[in-house]
């Protein structure tokens, strides 16, 4: 297409990832969404979302007239030749996405589109999506491509534009290739299908990521039970090419806005057809035991009940590099903690403000204060970087906890605390001492 006239509608950060970067690859990008104050502080450049390199290409797309910011989608898409739709679509009733923030973008801008128009769905939408927004927009000459994004929060920006694949598909195979040549300039291989299958790859790729973490996890708890090392056992899984090195760190669950969502919508979506889909459900129960499984771990390490114990908490949010609570492990941990009866404290670096039954600070230390245990649930990196000589001096008791494997055993033991991963060999001090 060249440089194209393109509508991006929703400014989450998959719609402000997404127009910011096409508007890098040249494109002329308008953002739309039905926040005014959101919209306004775009315009001006402020971006609000933790996200590493987009306010620069925010401001940078700004300064050279190929980005702007506009309230409402209708008035925004008269003279598009690209229109991506990249609003919600939530976890809905019984775990179905909820598509009513779509429909309601499709009936807005149905009347508007100019004749040949291609309408593009990049949030996350179940099989069949892109038939029902051509039934719906109810023009023969507006094709509909699905285009699934497969960005990460926290490297959205270097995801999108350094892509594994780009994923295109429609029943009409030119108007793909069209949204296909959007990206020309980013040369990553291309599956140019029909709708339906273009909207499962996402679901496809999402679970069996699910499905792989769940699958660590339990090995995890199996290390344990057998006095084996995960550490070495994934080492040893992911030489093998087939299975590969990334997704197989254990932690105290999968969350965020992704996963969660898109297991309970696939599984949703197979029983509409008459499938029960028990792998992945297995695979989502795993993720709730897991949660199970760590605070076990905590109330052990706090000598079996957690009622009354203090436990200091490092991170909340459900990765490092966000502030995202969404689905966050991490948090529900804490809640379950609190919910035991324990008097929670908590840090994360990137998240202030009050959270129901925690109380939280915003300096590391203070979560040792007289603590009984350290509880690490995100694996940022300042935490490696703490002074546990100082932390083990305020603490009450001597236990870490650390759900991620972040932390150095070796530097725990060696300030008299006790280091308690997962899947890995207790490391005791003071019982040697
Ligand atoms: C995910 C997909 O990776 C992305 O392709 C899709 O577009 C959106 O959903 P995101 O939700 O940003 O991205 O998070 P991701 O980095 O994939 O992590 C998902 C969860 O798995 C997090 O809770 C993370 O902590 C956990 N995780 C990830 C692990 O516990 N271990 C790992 O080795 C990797």
């Amino acid at each position: 297409m060249g440089s194209a006239r393109i509508t991006v509608i929703g400014t989450g950060y998959v719609g402000l990832t997404t127009g910011a970067c096409l508007a890098s690859l040249g494109h002329r990008v308008t953002c739309v969404d039905v926040d005014e104050v959101k919209v306004a502080r775009l315009a001006a450049g402020r971006v609000d979302i933790l996200e590493p390199g987009l306010e620069e290409l925010v401001s940078r797309g700004l300064a050279a007239g190929r980005l702007s910011f506009a309230v409402g989608s209708r008035g925004s898409v008269w003279n598009a030749q690209a229109v991506f739709l990249c609003v919600p679509t939530p976890m809905g009733a019984r775990g179905a996405a909820d598509l009513r923030a779509v429909e309601a973008v499709v009936d807005e801008i149905a009347g508007t589109l100019p004749p040949g128009c291609v309408v593009i769905t990049k949030s996350t939408v179940p099989v069949g999506t892109a038939q029902r927004i051509r039934d719906r927009l109810g023009r023969s000459d507006v094709p509909v491509v699905a285009n699934p994004e497969f960005l990460r929060e926290g490297t959205a920006v270097s995801d999108f534009l350094n892509p594994d694949r780009i994923v295109v598909g429609s029943d009409d195979e030119a108007a793909a290739r069209r949204v296909a040549a959007l990206y020309a300039d980013l040369a990553a291989p291309t599956v140019v299908t029909d709708a339906a299958s273009a909207e499962l790859v996402k679901y496809a790729a999402n679970c069996f990521l699910a499905m792989k973490l769940s699958y660590v996890n339990a090995m995890a708890e199996l290390c344990e039970r057998l006095g084996a090392d995960i550490l070495s056992v994934t080492e040893g899984m992911g030489y093998d090419h087939r299975i590969g090195r990334a997704f197989l760190k254990p932690g105290p669950g999968w969350g965020g806005s992704c996963l969660p969502k898109d297991t309970h919508a696939l599984v949703q979506v197979a029983e509409s057809v008459g499938f029960d889909f028990s792998l992945l459900s297995a695979a989502i129960g795993e993720n709730i035991a897991q949660r199970d499984r760590i605070v076990a771990k905590i109330a052990g390490a706090v000598g079996g009940s957690l009622a009354g114990a203090r436990i200091g908490v490092l991170g909340l949010a459900f990765k490092a590099g966000t502030n995202d609570l969404r689905d966050s492990p991490a948090l529900s941990v804490t809640s379950m903690l609190a919910a035991h009866g324990a008097e929670v404290t908590a840090y994360d670096p990137a998240i202030g403000g009050d959270l129901p039954g925690m109380r939280l600070v915003d300096d590391p230390y203070q979560v040792a204060k007289g603590a009984d245990a350290i509880v690490v649930l995100t694996e940022w990196d300042e935490f490696r970087r703490l002074d546990w000589s100082y932390l083990a001096d305020l603490m009450h008791g001597d236990a870490v906890v650390d759900t991620r494997n972040l932390l150095d055993p070796p530097a725990i033991l060696a300030v008299g605390l006790c280091w308690l991963g997962l899947g890995r060999p207790r490391v005791r001090a003071r019982a040697t001492a």
